[in-house]
């Protein structure tokens, strides 16, 4: 048995092996894991789904997939080898009887089992009780829950307490795909292996930080479920308040999941809470309407096909968030993300505080501060503004703002960018859940969007229209200019 055989688990099952999430990333994300070698040589692909099909035909949606979503030349040998893997089995996910049919489909004896629930959460209970009448699950198998888990925090209780009547804590593994791409890990780099970072890290020497996640997509044909959501729920509930709380987390003893996830744990219950005491103050809200986009017209969110043109729907947040802990008091966290925004982007800028006093007044009257850029996609990187002299001869001294820019794209010329579904296959795989939300992240992240949803409810609190293709509501910019501060474009 090689390394890989020993540590990882033999047998993947995925819920809804047919859907976008399965044919764009899970199966794409398993075709590379094979090829670096890292799938146990026993393990099984089983694909479960609704659909009547013979494997012939599952082989050949999962061949198209990997054409379509794998951006290198597929490998001959690699996919003859995966696609032995692959089995699949037509099921109703609800029919609790049909799992015995499942059961004849999976390898009997001690092989450990991954259920991948790529599929809508209502009927993540059912999943678990058809496998449980099928005694299909052990102690040693493990669940990956898909967001979104739960619409608000009580029903984020129910999803996790039908998961939790079968399976512990330590068996599930709940995704934030931010927590898989390999800007948002560096994080954890650029924090605890530089001292200079772990010692400058707070309220002593921090202004602001402001944390950006813009797409230029719009609902992209599912307007319906979008609607349900929103951008409060949809993008800031999991993936900027991950972010945040590993920006903002104290040191972790080691990087064990118990430790990493307990650190986060503690940033997210920090933030002060937001109500409708405060929303207006601290929150925008804005929807897109018509615009344009790279020179083309495109349609407003009331207007996009299948819309309720009576939506309140919010397609843009902005928020001043705070953490009322030792280490940030007092330090603002501008957090905003919007769909239809002038491009695909996102960063985080850390702004430190000015130098006390300018020395270099004669050349340069308002000596600004420096600035830490960690670009998240696309164009990864880190950079850095100082403050630099300018070479020459000239009597007085002549400075001039530069930066000192790592593009991980020209440093790591000969890296395949890695897709973060890959990275956090791997890791379910060999049971490591560091890179998976745990229950009480999820509830305290609910927590404090609910009292904003809330809030914006009770106030009547109406989304902004902003022009498709523009930077959000004008209101946007008002939240940080009334600190003095202003958005990094
Ligand atoms: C998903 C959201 O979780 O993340 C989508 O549901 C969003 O609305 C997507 O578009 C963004 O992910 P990425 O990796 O493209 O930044």
């Amino acid at each position: 048995m090689n390394k890989v055989d020993c540590q990882s688990a033999s047998e993947i099952v995925i819920f809804g092996a047919l859907g976008d999430l399965s044919r764009r990333k899970l199966l794409p994300a398993l075709y590379q894991l094979e090829v670096c070698g890292l799938i146990n040589s026993q393990s099984r692909i089983v694909g479960v789904a609704r659909v009547q099909q013979t494997i012939e035909q599952f082989q050949e949606v999962v061949l198209e997939s990997l054409k379509l979503f794998v951006k290198e030349p597929l490998n001959d040998e690699v996919l003859a080898k995966f696609i032995q893997r692959l089995v699949y089995q037509q099921l109703d996910m609800k029919e609790f009887n049909a799992y015995e049919l499942l059961a004849t489909n999976l390898s009997q004896g001690n092989s450990t089992r991954v259920y991948y629930f790529s599929t809508p959460p209502v009927i993540y209970g059912d999943i678990c009780d058809g496998l449980n009448h099928a005694g299909l699950i052990t102690d040693e198998d493990r669940v990956v829950m898909e967001k979104p888990i739960g619409h608000c925090l009580e029903s984020s209780k129910v999803i996790n307490n039908q998961v939790a009547r079968f399976f512990k804590e330590k068996q599930i593994y709940r995704i934030d795909h931010y927590l898989g791409k390999e800007t948002v890990l560096n994080l954890l780099v650029l924090r605890f292996a530089n001292a200079l970072f772990t010692t400058n890290w707070d309220r002593n020497s921090i202004d602001h930080v402001q944390i950006t996640v813009a797409e230029s997509v719009g609902i992209e044909g599912r307007w319906g479920f979008y609607d349900e959501a929103g951008q409060m729920r949809d993008m800031i509930q999991n993936h900027l308040l991950q972010i945040l709380s590993l920006l903002t987390m104290e040191p972790p003893a080691d990087l064990s999941a118990e430790s990493v996830r307990a650190e986060k744990l503690k940033a997210v219950k920090a933030l002060c809470p937001i109500d409708r005491t405060n929303v207006k103050e601290k929150t925008v809200r804005g929807q897109y309407s018509d615009g344009f986009l790279n020179g083309l017209a495109v349609p407003g969110y009331l207007n996009e096909e299948g819309a309720n043109t009576n939506s309140k729907t919010e397609t843009f947040v902005a928020i001043k968030a705070e953490i009322d802990n030792w280490r940030w008091s007092g330090v603002p966290f501008y957090l905003r993300t919007g769909k239809r925004m002038p491009v695909k982007h996102s960063e985080i800028v850390v702004h430190f505080k000015e130098q006390p006093h300018n020395i270099f007044k004669e050349s340069y009257s308002d000596l600004p501060a420096n600035k830490l850029t960690i670009r998240l996609q696309p164009d990864e990187g880190v950079e850095l503004q100082m403050m630099n002299k300018i070479p020459g001869i000239a009597s007085q001294m002549h400075i001039q703002e530069n930066k000192l820019d790592l593009s991980f794209s020209e440093t790591y010329q000969d890296q395949r960018v890695i897709d973060a579904y890959e990275r956090l296959m791997l890791e379910v795989l060999n049971g490591n859940q560091s890179l998976f939300v745990s229950r009480d992240e999820v509830e305290a992240a609910w927590t404090w969007a609910d009292s904003i949803i809330d809030a914006w409810q009770s106030t009547n609190e109406t989304p902004k229209p902003y022009a498709a293709g523009s930077w959000g509501p004008v209101s946007s910019i008002s939240l940080i200019a009334r600190d003095d501060r202003q958005w990094v474009e």
